[in-house]
């Protein structure tokens, strides 16, 4: 008996199988309630400001350049830089540090400074701790204002959108480290 009851349950289970092969996936995708999200909510806008640390030169660089640019560049085309950057509250380095912002910029143009920046703000303090946003976009260095778009966010910062502009506080023209103000709009639950 136990033994037809099994072999029943085999049959079922292989039934199950077969005719979900059968749909060609045309279901695997079903719309649930906003509300098991939380997204019945307000989206909020939320506004701060961080400080990003590129810095290339001592004993522990956070910036390290992985492939150096074109030959015949003169604007750092090509060039792609990896980067674990502090973000801290203020201007100073020693200032409370809120969580790292690790990517990527690459030389993106042939006649001007201006990178294609892909990196996440990974938060390390208070409630937005474990909470990430990824910025993609394009950095032309040399303007004064840069804006560029927040694409989505983690924890928080889940179905995120918005921008960034971003303002250079200090280049060091000997060794290329640089602050950069970071003003972040982003729009969130
Ligand atoms: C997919 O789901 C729809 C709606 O429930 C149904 O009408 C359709 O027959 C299903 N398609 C397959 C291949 O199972
Ligand atoms: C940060 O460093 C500066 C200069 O080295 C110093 O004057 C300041 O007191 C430091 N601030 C903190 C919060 O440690
Ligand atoms: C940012 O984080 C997302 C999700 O963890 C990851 O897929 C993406 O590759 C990261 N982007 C960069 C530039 O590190
Ligand atoms: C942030 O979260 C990590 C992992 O949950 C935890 O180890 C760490 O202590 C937290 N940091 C702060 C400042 O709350």
């Amino acid at each position: 008996m136990a033994k037809l009851i099994f072999f029943l349950g085999v049959q079922i289970l292989l039934l199950a199988a077969v005719s979900s092969a059968e749909d060609d996936g045309e279901n695997f995708t079903g719309t649930i309630d906003r509300k098991l999200l939380g997204l019945h909510k307000k989206e909020k806008l939320t506004h701060f400001k961080v400080y990003w640390h590129d810095i290339l030169s001592g004993p522990k660089p956070s910036s390290i350049r992985i492939k150096p640019p074109v030959k015949t560049s003169t604007s750092y085309f090509g060039g792609v830089t990896m980067f674990d950057n502090a973000l801290t509250e203020k201007v100073e380095i020693n200032s409370t540090l809120l969580g790292q912002a690790q990517g990527f910029y690459a030389g993106a143009a042939q006649k001007e400074f201006s990178f294609l920046v892909g990196m996440n703000f990974s938060f390390k303090t208070g409630k937005y701790n474990g909470s990430t946003i990824t910025i993609l976009g394009r950095n032309p260095v040399l303007s004064e204002v840069r804006e560029m778009p927040i694409v989505g966010g983690t924890g928080l910062f889940r179905f995120a959108r918005g921008y960034v502009e971003a303002r250079t506080k200090l280049l060091n023209l000997k060794n290329g480290d640089a602050i950069v103000e970071y003003s972040c709009y982003v729009l969130h639950y």
